[in-house]
């Protein structure tokens, strides 16, 4: 029985439930405060969370908003920031989403032993941008409960949820729990989760004889990578005007495949799949030209279009020796050989070798890699690697040769 606080409290109903001596909430939305009739030892206030100072709260609860950094309203993070920084000596990452402003912000407000207990996606506990947040917990010895919530549990967020428990009274254990699947009861995390020291390390590409790098965005695939049906209309040539581009490897089956013309022509050419990259880097040719001054300004309408001086001049990425998918679902991501010097777009990253060995070496690693619950998968069951947990993954496949 002691104070709870809550920042971002909404209506107030978590102060409805569980028994406490005291609960103050604070919440920026002037018509969630007064909606709900609350305990008698409960509080509502229609105030800022960053507002205001409090150190002496026994526990801090709280779902905190999911804002990503980009939707962050104009100067929010440049007034909390600095004031979190005053109050917990931590630079937040710029790349930091509102719930870990939050976070920050319940640790800071409650006692030396006391809780916090938060509703955060799971990504926190591998995240890139949410590494000071934990460098700080570890620094200061906190025990950690996470409880990963069942996918479904918050639908319309597409990223796996949490509670995550800080006990400030702890001993600097961080414990994992997932949900029983039958029995819908939290158990410890054996394998299938992502454990402390499983979880796929980001990596600054340390290996030279292998990097990944992010597929090219030219600005909208349908604009710059045609399909064979759109080459021929547009009497554009092979070679001259396109040059082979990989957008996906969704479609096919390439267990040990290897992307050769032939296998090109059959499973991207003749299946209509988008696979012509313009060739922008030389003057155009008439046709070319003219297909260019034929695109509505509507078609190309976008960011990175609007962004260059000539709205189709992207700077032409080296062709990678192997493809890879970055998106999949099951164990590995799908990988090809390149033997065509295809250009990697969207979805797909290329890998740069610097030798034959190493090529073979990371297509044979890449596809007998065991990533699930080493990543934290989307709702949808779909996993992601990102670029420089690609490139950890590649030093792991190529330490193992020395
Ligand atoms: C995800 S809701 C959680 C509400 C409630 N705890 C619940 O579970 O229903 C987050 C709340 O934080 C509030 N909020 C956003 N920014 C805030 C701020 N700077 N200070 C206080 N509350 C804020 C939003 O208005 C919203 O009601």
């Amino acid at each position: 029985m002691g104070y709870a606080v809550e920042f971002g409290a909404g209506d107030g109903r978590f102060s409805c439930y569980g028994k406490y001596a005291r609960y103050v909430g604070y919440e920026v939305d002037a018509e969630r405060v007064g909606q709900r009739q609350l305990p008698a030892n409960a509080r509502l206030m229609n105030a800022c969370a960053f507002s205001v100072n409090e150190a002496d709260a026994d526990v801090c609860i709280g779902n905190p908003p999911y804002v990503r950094n980009q939707d962050l309203p104009e100067g929010w993070r440049e007034t909390v920031g600095p004031t979190l920084k005053a109050r917990v000596g931590v630079q937040i990452s710029g790349l930091a989403n509102a719930w870990q402003y939050f976070f920050f912000q319940a640790l800071a407000s409650t006692r030396d032993d006391g809780l916090v207990a938060l509703i955060i996606p799971y990504e926190w506990v591998s995240r890139p941008s949410s590494k000071p947040l934990r460098e700080y917990i570890k620094s200061k010895g906190w025990s950690v409960d996470v409880y990963r919530l069942p996918d479904s549990a918050f639908g319309r967020v597409l990223t796996t949820s949490s509670i995550t428990v800080v006990d400030k009274a702890g001993i600097g254990r961080w414990r994992y729990f997932d949900t029983d699947e039958v029995t819908q009861e939290f158990v410890a995390a054996k394998t299938a989760s992502l454990g402390n020291r499983k979880v796929l390390d980001y990596s600054k590409a340390r290996s030279r004889k292998a990097v990944a790098k992010r597929g090219l965005s030219p600005g909208t695939q349908k604009v710059f990578v045609l399909t064979e049906g759109e080459r021929v209309r547009l009497g554009l040539r092979r070679d001259r005007d396109v040059v082979p581009a990989i957008t996906t490897l969704r479609t096919i089956d390439v267990n040990d495949a290897s992307l050769t013309n032939e296998y090109f022509e059959r499973n991207y050419v003749l299946a209509g799949m988008r696979c012509w990259l313009l060739r922008i880097d030389r003057d155009p040719s008439r046709e070319l030209s003219l297909y260019l001054n034929s695109v509505p300004v509507a078609a190309r309408n976008t960011a990175t279009c609007n962004g260059r001086d000539v709205w189709w001049k992207f700077a032409m990425p080296e062709s990678p020796d192997v493809l890879v998918s970055v998106g999949f679902r099951g164990q590995a991501p799908k990988c090809l050989k390149n033997e065509i010097g295809a250009k990697a777009v969207g979805g797909v990253s290329g890998i740069y070798c610097s030798s034959k060995k190493a090529t073979n070496k990371v297509v044979a690693g890449l596809r007998s890699a065991k990533l699930k619950g080493r990543l934290v998968s989307y709702s949808t069951g779909l996993l992601k690697l990102e670029i420089n947990q690609l490139n950890g993954l590649l030093d792991e496949i190529l330490d193992e040769e020395n």
